[in-house]
């Protein structure tokens, strides 16, 4: 059995790398679509090593003959074109936060929560996490089963690709420019990015949490456990691809760290490299390119009854967006599921 496929949002930095990772994965694919704004019609993305597949519109597009849209063109296109696209029939799965709180859209990182998605048939749209709630949960799920996770303090340094194309683009130009004393202007983040580092990520609420910091609480709950309690503090820093989180966990059980090391040793999708020497750990430039997450500098808490620590580092292009959301297609696949229309 082979599946249609759209990219929405396929000029942008997840789109392409949505296109790469279904090439790769050899996804059984018939047909693929890349689509994005009217003003890309006709141009070209890459598809795999050696096709080239040319842009369409998504506001012309015919999506009764596409069973799976895989959606990465931000909140607002999801909120137009998510609910009409998901009654057509095709299933909908958008990497942008417009649903993932929504009762009736299942919000699923395959390791963790498969079950899950059998919920998508009422609106037939299914969410990707944000990318640091992403890394967090594959880290947190082994850990959760064995010793119960009952609080989490995380701080995370986030790549600009995280925040779209034209922010790279902007590290990129304002790095160059300081060799040559041009002034930096910022323009995608609130000040200059690099050389910098901005305790800022999405708008501010009302009680000083970002919605960022608020987006890997609730996310957290409704994918993991609702009982766990999180606190988070998200800050972009001047790295292009991979994001990095310093974890501070709270446990109900006796934690031990050769057996939180084992279990994430074995769990899927998790590389644990931690030496407690030189090198012995991993940044973020290493992970470019890798579908796992990958863990360093477990530790336990001294501070706290059954505290542990850790770092943990992923492409946030690839688990923390594109590869997740391949993958729930992926399950949408091995479980034979299909959209109906509405
Ligand atoms: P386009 O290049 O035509 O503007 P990024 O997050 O990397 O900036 O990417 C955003 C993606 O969303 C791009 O592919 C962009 O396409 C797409 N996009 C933005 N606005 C629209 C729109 N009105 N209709 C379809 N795709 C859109």
């Amino acid at each position: 059995m082979t599946y249609n496929i759209a990219v929405v949002g396929a000029t942008g930095a997840v789109g392409r790398e949505m296109l790469q990772t279904l090439s790769e994965r050899n996804f059984p694919l018939n047909n693929i679509y890349a689509l994005a704004s009217k003003s890309s019609i006709g141009r070209e993305v890459s598809f795999g090593d050696d096709k080239i597949l040319k842009v369409l519109s998504l506001e012309d597009f015919d999506f009764e003959k596409v069973d799976i849209a895989l959606f990465s063109a931000g909140s607002d296109i999801a909120k137009k074109y998510g609910p009409i696209v998901g009654k057509t029939g095709c299933i909908v799965i958008d990497n942008s936060s417009c649903f993932r709180m929504d009762d009736e859209v299942p919000l699923i990182v395959p390791e963790v929560n498969p079950d899950a998605i059998n919920s998508f048939k009422k609106r037939n749209i299914i969410a990707n996490p944000n990318c640091s709630t992403i890394q967090l949960v594959v880290a947190l799920k082994p850990i959760h089963d064995h010793f119960k996770v009952s609080r989490v303090v995380v701080s995370t340094y986030q790549a600009v690709s995280g925040a779209g194309k034209p922010a790279m683009d902007e590290l990129f130009n304002q790095t160059k420019g300081v060799f040559v004393h041009d002034q930096a202007t910022p323009e995608q983040f609130t000040k200059k990015i690099a050389f910098n580092v901005i305790p800022h990520i999405d708008t501010f609420m009302d009680d000083g949490f970002t919605k960022e910091e608020w987006k890997m609480r609730v996310e957290t709950k409704k994918i993991l456990d609702n009982n766990i309690n999180l606190v988070a503090h998200c800050v972009r820093v001047p790295v292009f691809i991979g994001h990095s989180e310093a974890v501070f966990l709270e446990c109900e059980k006796d934690i031990s760290v050769t057996k939180v090391r084992n279990l994430l040793r074995d769990a899927d999708g998790i590389t644990v490299i931690d030496h407690r020497a030189d090198e012995g750990y991993v940044t973020p430039v290493e992970v470019a390119g890798e579908d796992d997450i990958y863990i360093s500098r477990i530790r336990k808490d001294p501070s706290v009854k059954n505290g542990l620590v850790f770092w943990c580092v992923g492409d946030n292009l690839r688990k923390g967006a594109a590869l997740n959301t391949v993958q729930i297609a992926e399950l949408l696949v091995s479980k034979n599921l299909k959209g109906i229309k509405i």
